[in-house]
């Protein structure tokens, strides 16, 4: 009988008990062992729950209770949770965590201190829910680089793109009921606004790397601004709009533009039909070429199942080392200047003179490509590739007209 406990008993950490009871005879048959949850920390108490005996409000508790070896991290935030993850960790117990904001931001040391006292830092459900990703990145490319990533990482605002989508859902409605499903953050501004999905695509890109990025370097726009107008605009394209994290990466001079904004996908990617609460992850490599990851990105049971999957391999024996992560904080120049990466972009105008308005645009942008069937007063059209910092130049001023939207293309 292997005793772990787990701190924070919210959406995730409820789970973990419930994947446990529910999966006993599987995990007995993965690791020969049975894993009992001994303590439970949190602010509150749980009288109705079958586990209240399991309460306790001081992690000294846990910490100096040898029998614990495992130690799941689901409170979410970087303190207390880095504080306790780091005690635990020194003494000598395992860390399992779903907490994407502790992993982004230190990771580093959390790995190094692991590292350090021969126990295993794992975070499998921090990015991407559910999806299996850290051991498919790190164990299926051995022979490979992954050169590019693009993924619908936060399930709650694909969840409100979606409804938005297919039912002409209110945006505030949607978001209400991912909260009441548990996908949304606590202070749900970091789903909508992409600061999830930051710190997703920052812990995706050290996962191939080893090197984390800064959060603050990471170029991050809010989906709030995407209107059922863009969403018409996608489909005449031939694709939808999806909140992307993505990151190319040049192995070879040890850089990666990594940002996170609204995009326009086209149908032909996979990506596009990635609806509800399921993310989807695409990875180029030289190599393998396209693959793509897919699954529950966020919910109780998926996480939940993600942070057992990590309490199983420890348990086997496998553990972090499996993985062979050697993290290091990147210097600053690790992630390039926004301004400098080239996108087509999407954009509308509003105009009563569409031809003078179209002839501008071409003067600004060369060729570009109208899209048939605007609302009336505006025009629509498709610029080739730029660099950002000129495309912001060519809109400065208001030389073109007011522009209502502009969303990068994949
Ligand atoms: P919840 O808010 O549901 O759960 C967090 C729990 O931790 C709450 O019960 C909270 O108590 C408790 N807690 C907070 N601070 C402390 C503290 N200092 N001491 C003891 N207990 C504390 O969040 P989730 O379960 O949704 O998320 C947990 C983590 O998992 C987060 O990092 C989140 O980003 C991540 N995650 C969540 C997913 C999801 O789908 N929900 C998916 C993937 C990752 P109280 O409620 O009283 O504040
Ligand atoms: N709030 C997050 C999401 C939880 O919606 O994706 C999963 O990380």
């Amino acid at each position: 009988m292997t005793h772990i406990a787990i701190i924070g008993f919210g959406v995730v950490g409820g789970g973990i008990t419930e994947v446990i009871r529910l999966n006993k005879k599987a995990i007995l048959r993965a690791t020969g062992d049975e894993i009992n949850v001994k303590y439970i920390l949190d602010l509150r108490d749980f009288p109705d729950s079958p586990y209240a005996d399991r309460v306790v409000h001081d992690f000294s508790v846990i910490l100096n209770d040898p029998e614990v070896k495992i130690v799941c991290e689901t409170m979410g935030g970087v303190n207390p949770a880095f504080d306790y993850s780091m005690q635990a960790l020194r003494a000598g117990k395992s860390v399992v965590t779903s907490n994407k904001e502790l992993v982004a931001n230190r990771g580093v040391e959390l790995m190094a201190e692991a590292k350090k006292n021969g126990v295993s830092y794992m975070f499998e459900a921090s990015a991407g829910g559910g999806i299996p990703e850290i051991r498919s990145l790190r164990t299926s490319f051995g022979g490979d680089t992954v050169s590019e990533i693009d993924g619908i990482l936060n399930g709650t605002t694909n969840y409100i793109l979606t409804k938005m989508k297919n039912e002409g859902a209110d945006f505030a409605d949607v978001l209400k009921e991912a909260q009441k499903l548990g996908y949304a953050e606590a202070n749900p501004a970091a789903d909508v606004d992409g600061i999830d999905a930051q710190r997703k695509i920052v812990i995706l890109t050290a996962i191939v790397t080893n090197q984390l990025a800064s959060c603050d370097k990471v170029y991050t726009e809010t989906m709030t601004k995407i209107t059922p107008a863009d969403m018409d605009a996608a489909a005449r394209w031939g694709g939808t709009v999806k909140l992307l994290g993505s990151s190319r990466i040049d192995h070879e001079n040890g850089k990666a533009a990594i940002y996170v904004c609204p995009t326009f996908v086209p149908n032909s990617c996979p990506i596009a039909h990635v609806d509800d609460v399921y993310n989807g992850i695409r990875v180029n490599s030289p190599v393998t070429n396209d693959y793509m990851l897919y699954g529950r990105g966020a919910g109780r049971m998926p996480t939940a199942g993600a942070v057992v999957s990590d309490v199983v391999s420890i348990l086997s024996g496998v553990g972090a080392k499996e993985l062979a992560m050697d993290w290091e904080h990147a210097e600053d120049d690790f992630v390039l200047p926004f301004g400098d990466i080239s996108f087509a972009y999407y954009v509308r105008i509003s105009t009563d003179s569409v031809d003078e308005t179209l002839e501008k645009a071409r003067l600004v942008f060369g060729e570009i490509e109208v899209l048939a069937g605007s609302p009336a007063g505006c025009v629509e059209f498709i610029t080739a590739k730029i660099a950002e910092k000129d495309a912001n130049a060519a809109f400065e001023g208001g030389a073109l007209g007011e522009v209502q939207s502009r969303i990068r293309l994949m």
